[in-house]
């Protein structure tokens, strides 16, 4: 009607009683991420985001039977763990290339043959923001892989706060970890959102229909492309395709039972 206001409708939380006390707060960068170091987390589950490649590479590598993956912040801490137990394998990249003298980059595609192994991993950003929220009750892995699987889990654990962290591409924000954190936020009604999970649920619904093509042109996925790796984009792109949901217990991520 004429002169009528229009608000638009964000759909900000449910009615339901569950959504006055469940809440879905975003860390959209490195520099959010640090913010949160100093936050009281004790009551909150964080699921951390880094789909090209770390977090998709640890849901490939569970799914296709690896035991369990140490992540460390730094390339020494990853040679001294190898040191004290021959047995690990060592893995992860630098600029996205493989490291010297490891088994295996971060390509998701090399976790899949490696049943029964455990794996030390480091990444520039992925296995640095799950230590920046070691302190969360729960810390859950996320990816596009599986994210009907990991709405399941959350929801079925009545998590009350959710903290979604995008690890991000060196300080930068990265569109794909915002993509997959909205595919979650989407999948998760019934709880009050931050202004940051209501951007990301928004951008998720614009791109649902070709997240792979968002990834590829993200920079991430040129940069990929550019050292060889399109192929690991287009793997890490595909959405829903595994039940497998990845939790950290005692320092290592494994498959939650
Ligand atoms: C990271 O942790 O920054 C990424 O996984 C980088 C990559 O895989 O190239």
């Amino acid at each position: 009607m004429k002169g009528e206001k229009h608000e638009p409708s964000l759909n900000l939380s449910s009615n339901s009683l569950n959504s006055l006390n469940s809440s879905i707060d975003v860390a959209l960068c490195p520099s959010e991420i640090r913010r949160f170091e100093n936050t009281d987390l004790s009551r909150t589950t964080a699921v951390v985001f880094d789909v090209l490649r770390a977090t998709s590479t640890m849901i490939t590598g569970l799914e296709h039977g690896v035991d369990r993956f140490f992540p460390v912040e730094t390339v020494e801490t990853a040679r001294a763990r190898k040191a004290e137990d021959p047995n690990l394998l060592l893995a992860g990249e630098r600029g996205g290339l493989p490291l010297e003298g490891f088994d295996l980059g971060n390509s998701p595609g090399d976790f899949k043959k490696l049943g029964g192994r455990s794996v030390v991993l480091t990444t520039t950003n992925g296995t640095v923001a799950l230590y920046r929220v070691s302190r969360a009750k729960r810390i859950f892995i996320g990816a596009l892989l599986n994210l009907d699987a990991l709405a399941q889990v959350l929801d079925s654990e009545n998590s009350t706060e959710l903290l979604l962290v995008c690890a991000g591409t060196g300080e930068e924000f990265a569109i794909e970890d915002a993509i997959a954190a909205g595919g979650l936020v989407d999948r998760l009604p019934h709880k009050s959102l931050s202004d940051a999970a209501v951007l990301v649920k928004s951008m998720y619904r614009q791109v649902s229909s070709d997240v792979a093509s968002y990834l590829r042109q993200s920079r991430n996925g040129r940069a990929l492309a550019g050292i060889g790796k399109a192929q690991d984009v287009e793997e890490c792109s595909r959405v829903a395709v595994t039940e497998t949901v990845g939790v950290m217990e005692a320092g290592a991520v494994v498959r939650s039972a």
